[in-house]
């Protein structure tokens, strides 16, 4: 069932996103060789609650961290430890807060010090699959659009979407329906209404889509070892077009 928000209710969700805009931020800011993927979740962590909100992942389904640290051929739910960055590595950091009983839920793909430039690629194209699926987020298109917006763009840059990992409707809660596809077909699927708030998050690997979850029970890695990355943006259905709410 699709919860629709009103207009006040996004205005609430803004402020969750904005608070996981400045963790991102900051975990961003920190990023360097040398820098554990607990650090950054500490730093993270921080950030959440001196805003006065909760980080939503810690303690979901058992998830024992405050954000996911994916590292290279990690493509999402990586759990923050003692690994360091190292120089070349790229990084997908995705976080999520609860304020005032609302979600907010973004990650975006960072690079470590210098990476080669199939990297920089993958990350470049990524942001622009999350960009073109935001533009046509749009009342009277369809989540067939949204998928078919970001399987394109992949694709012809010689690029794989993931397929068992989707996005999301958001809300009172992390998950909700409906479940936002990273691949689809113009005109397919549910239309999108004003009040829809959807976490739209695609995963594209630079070899083929294939993933498979290690025995930690939660990292999801490509199955061919490739590099992945992962952008995430928090996006309001209205009347006047796309709001990203994970944005300042
Ligand atoms: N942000 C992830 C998503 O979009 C959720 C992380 S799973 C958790 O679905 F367990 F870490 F919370
Ligand atoms: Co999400």
């Amino acid at each position: 069932m699709i919860v629709f928000k009103s207009p006040a209710e996004i205005e609430l969700m803004r402020r969750a996103g904005f608070v996981v805009w400045q963790a991102l931020e900051r975990v961003g800011q920190a990023i360097r060789p040398g820098i554990t993927t607990l650090e950054l979740d500490a730093i993270a962590e921080e950030t959440i609650r001196a805003a006065g909100a909760e980080p939503s992942f810690k303690g979901y389904h058992g998830y024992p961290a405050s954000i996911c640290v994916s590292v290279n051929e990690q493509v999402i739910h990586g759990i923050p430890g003692d690994r360091k960055l190292a120089e070349g590595d790229i990084v997908s950091v995705d976080v999520g807060a609860v304020l005032d009983g609302y979600h907010g839920d973004s990650a975006r793909t960072f690079a470590v010090g210098a990476v080669s430039s199939l990297a920089r690629k993958l990350m470049r194209v990524t942001e622009e699959c999350l960009m073109a699926a935001i533009e046509v987020a749009r009342v009277g298109m369809t989540l067939g659009d949204i998928g078919y917006a970001v399987q394109s763009h992949a694709e012809s840059n010689g690029f794989s979407v993931v397929r068992d990992f989707v996005g999301h409707g958001i809300g009172r809660h992390m998950h909700e329906d409906p479940a936002v596809p990273n691949y689809g077909r113009p005109g397919q699927g549910r239309r999108l209404r004003p009040g829809m708030v959807l976490a739209i998050e695609p995963m594209v690997n630079a070899g083929s889509h294939g993933v498979e979850v290690l025995s930690d029970n939660w990292t999801a890695v490509t199955r061919d070892g490739s590099l992945s990355a992962h952008f995430e943006h928090t996006v309001a259905i209205t009347e006047n077009g796309p709001v990203v709410l994970t944005l300042p």
